[in-house]
């Protein structure tokens, strides 16, 4: 049974939002999928949130099939709304760690900064078939983590044991389940807010700051400002890995 564990109504819809306010996001992790991609494929985005990712890939491959899954209600809706136009997308409300899906039932398995299981991964996946996962690297959002060293929401994070090598247990760790033909590449640039509004945003969104309080942090929130302010708006580090595996 699903229960309403996942991400909240107010989170959907601060992703949505930035996401939205954000063009260019996701645009290598796409980029990536694109490249095998094939005019009958069966993906399977799990964790799918807004489905902002899907949704791209289905709109120029119409004949292929899509399944957006995510465990929290909020999303499902937000992602329906999104994707009205497209016939090529079903929504799942399930969950990631337990999928309800065949075994070898899809060519392609997406996973984009949500909670998973790389067994069940395998299990779903095709001979011959393609994992993609983006996942956060160490710096992300280091800032943030610079600013509020007491109140840092760590648990929300991938953070390696060893930070010089960090990339290598990924992929060790990928590999124990069985995967074949791991490659790893990490991309580190900034994001660059325009106010103290979205920055808060961002926050409640992960969320990033323990207890936060837009009313009661505002002054602090200033004094982020003030720090991380550049010409191109407030910059906080966007650190992310994006891993592609096959079962072969
Ligand atoms: C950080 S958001 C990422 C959403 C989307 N992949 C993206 O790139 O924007 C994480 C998503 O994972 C979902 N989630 C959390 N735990 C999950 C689980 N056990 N199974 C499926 N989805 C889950 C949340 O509801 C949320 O939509």
């Amino acid at each position: 049974m699903v229960t309403s564990k996942g991400d909240t109504e107010k989170q959907a819809f601060l992703r949505d939002k930035l996401i939205k306010g954000a063009k260019d996001e996701a645009n290598i992790y796409i980029t990536n999928i694109f490249s095998v991609l094939k005019p009958k494929s069966k993906l399977v985005d799990i964790g799918c949130g807004t489905a902002h990712i899907t949704q791209e890939l289905a709109r120029q491959y119409k004949n292929a099939s899509f399944v957006g899954l995510d465990i929290s209600k909020a999303m499902i809706n937000l992602a329906k709304n999104n994707t009205q136009e497209l016939t090529n997308i079903k929504l799942v409300q399930a969950d990631g760690l337990e999928l309800p899906f065949q075994s070898s039932e899809f060519d392609i398995v997406i996973n984009r900064l949500a909670d998973y299981s790389p067994k069940e991964v395998y299990r779903i996946l095709k001979k011959g078939g393609y994992f993609f996962e983006c996942g956060l690297g160490p710096d992300a959002d280091r800032e943030i983590a610079e600013f509020f060293p007491d109140r840092y929401e760590e648990e929300n994070f991938f953070l390696p044991k060893d930070p010089a090598n960090w990339k290598k247990e990924v992929v060790e760790e990928i590999g124990t389940f069985g995967f074949c033909d791991i490659k790893i590449e990490d991309h580190k640039s900034k994001d660059y807010y325009k106010n103290k509004e979205e920055i808060m945003d961002l926050i409640e969104m992960v969320p990033l700051v323990k207890n936060f309080d837009r009313v009661k942090d505002n002054i602090k929130l200033q004094e982020f400002v003030d720090r991380y302010n550049e010409k191109e708006g407030i910059g906080i580090t966007w650190h992310f890995y994006i891993l592609v595996a096959r079962k072969l």
